[in-house]
């Protein structure tokens, strides 16, 4: 779910739910007098809460311009992710420094992870940063724009543990219409030892059941077809009733969502393996409307290593899990994350992160190298003492392994019909649509008359690469 290397980009999957940097705007009403403009980088989680803040500014009278050079409010939603996720937010700033000379009142916003991490130090690294603001202090935003325009800049990058902007409704500025995102918690508690998210996202809290209901329903009233549930360890949703004090895990959420209508598809990400549970996966298998997918990041496959990530399971207990996946919903397609060259990591311990890929049959998987964040366990700690030649190539080696082995995925789906939920015009030729099956798997099929952009029809397969699917419809 993350796409700050564009090298290991798999074009076609990434579409859409990975997209890096774009401008989120669609054909808003220009209701407003004054207009700002955002970018938004890193996971799906920054770009729902990109919707977020374009909703709270909306409600101050402003509305959203795609085009930079006119807006009265430039705001980038940063990824700390890694070293160079933080680079390119970098970059992006010289060139706002640009327009911000040609347009001197224009105001320039840094948020999200990179605010948060780096806080005030950000003014004084990067001159044209008239606001900082982290991720949980969003209400906030129109406060400091006032200050700002005042001439004063401002920083608010409190953390909270109560935060979930429940009662917002996002302005769902980067969407096609068919699916969107909804958040269902936010923050982690688990400390993987190379992750910086803990630090900048806060602790875990999960939203107000009834509030991801009522917005699910509201998006498959106005037309959406497919919602993805997002936290950075979805499983570990937890929510009280605080009149019954019944509890809602996330199997029993999954199944509301699923209840809406059998229309309705229902995506989440992420699980974090030693949290996803048989309930989960029988719910999955129980409703056709809740997608067989999972996107289960492995990080190593090395025992030892994966001990050092804190990741708090071994290699045995994952690759049973998979089996379990595969057992319960035999056609689950699974995804994952890999990190080569963590510190310490052998040879023979990288070729283990290799044989699992090769268990779990992953159908697609988003490829790192080690990149040490300040502050978390793994740089204070440990070393980070793979050359960055080695990191490469052992990463190098792990994009080509999957890639062999999204190619035999999607070969064997070869003369299957899967029911696709059309999403819009296929970006080569508009006398094809595009649409994804329940596997998360992108199909290109000729178009049919009668058929449009959030239907379902049955496309049997007839070809495929590592990153597509192409076929025919058989039936409306
Ligand atoms: N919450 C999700 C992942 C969040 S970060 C989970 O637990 O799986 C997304 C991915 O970025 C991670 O899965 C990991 O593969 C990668 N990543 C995180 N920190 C990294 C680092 N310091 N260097 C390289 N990759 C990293
Ligand atoms: Fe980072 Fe681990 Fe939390 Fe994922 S589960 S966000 S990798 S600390
Ligand atoms: Fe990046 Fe923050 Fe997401 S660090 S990956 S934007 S939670």
């Amino acid at each position: 779910m993350y796409n700050d290397n564009p090298t290991l980009q798999n074009v076609d999957k990434k579409i859409d739910l990975q997209r890096q940097g774009e401008i989120l705007m669609q054909d808003f009403e220009n209701k407003g007098d004054k207009q700002f403009y955002i970018e938004s980088y890193g996971c799906q989680m920054n770009f729902s809460d990109s919707e977020i803040v374009g909703s709270i500014l909306s409600d101050v009278g402003y509305s959203p311009t795609r085009n930079m050079e006119q807006s009265d409010l430039i705001l980038i939603n940063t990824c700390s992710i890694r070293e160079k996720a933080e680079d390119t937010v970098r970059k992006r700033l010289k060139v706002f420094n640009k327009v911000k000379k040609d347009r001197p009142g224009t105001l320039v916003g840094v948020l999200g992870c990179m605010a948060e991490r780096l806080k005030a130090k950000f003014l004084d690294e990067e001159k044209i940063v008239d606001i900082v603001i982290g991720p949980d202090a969003y209400r906030d935003l129109p406060n400091l724009i006032a200050d700002a325009d005042d001439g004063q800049k401002g920083v608010n990058v409190l953390l909270s543990r109560e935060e979930t902007y429940a009662d917002i409704s996002p302005m769902r500025l980067g969407s096609n219409g068919i699916s969107a995102f909804i958040s269902i918690m936010r923050g982690c508690d688990n400390m993987c030892s190379f992750c910086v998210v803990p630090f900048t996202r806060g602790r875990e809290r999960s939203r107000d059941c009834f509030s991801i209901l009522s917005e699910a329903r509201e998006l498959f009233d106005q037309g959406f077809r497919e919602v993805t549930l997002l936290g950075q360890n979805v499983d570990s949703y937890k929510w009280e009733n605080p009149e019954t004090k019944e509890e809602v895990n996330f199997a029993q959420l999954l199944e509301m969502v699923a209840l809406i209508d059998p229309l309705l598809r229902i995506r989440f990400s992420t699980s974090h393996p030693k949290d996803i549970t048989d309930e989960v996966l029988y719910t999955m298998a129980k409703y056709k409307n809740i997608c067989n997918y999972i996107h289960l990041p492995v990080q190593s496959g090395n025992s030892r290593v994966l001990k050092l990530m804190n990741r708090t399971y071994d290699r045995e207990w994952y690759m049973k899990r998979v089996d379990r996946i595969y057992e319960i919903i035999p056609d689950c397609a699974i995804s994952s994350d890999m990190i080569a060259g963590f510190c310490t990591e052998t040879e023979d311990e990288h070729k283990d992160t290799l044989s699992i890929m090769k268990h779990a049959k992953y159908s697609m998987s988003y490829m790192f190298f080690y990149s040490e964040r300040p502050g978390t366990l793994a740089a204070r700690k440990y070393e980070d003492d793979i050359p960055l030649e080695v990191k490469k190539k052992r990463l190098a080696e792990i994009i080509e392994l999957q890639q062999s082995i999204s190619l035999k995925h999607n070969q064997g789906d070869i003369g299957k019909t899967f029911e696709v939920l059309i999403e819009g015009n296929s970006k080569r030729n508009d006398q094809e649509f595009k649409g994804r099956n329940s596997q998360n798997k992108v199909i290109i099929f000729p178009k049919m008359d009668g058929l449009k952009p959030g239907d379902y029809c049955m496309v049997k397969v007839d070809s495929a690469t590592s990153a597509t699917l192409k076929g025919n419809i058989i039936k409306s």
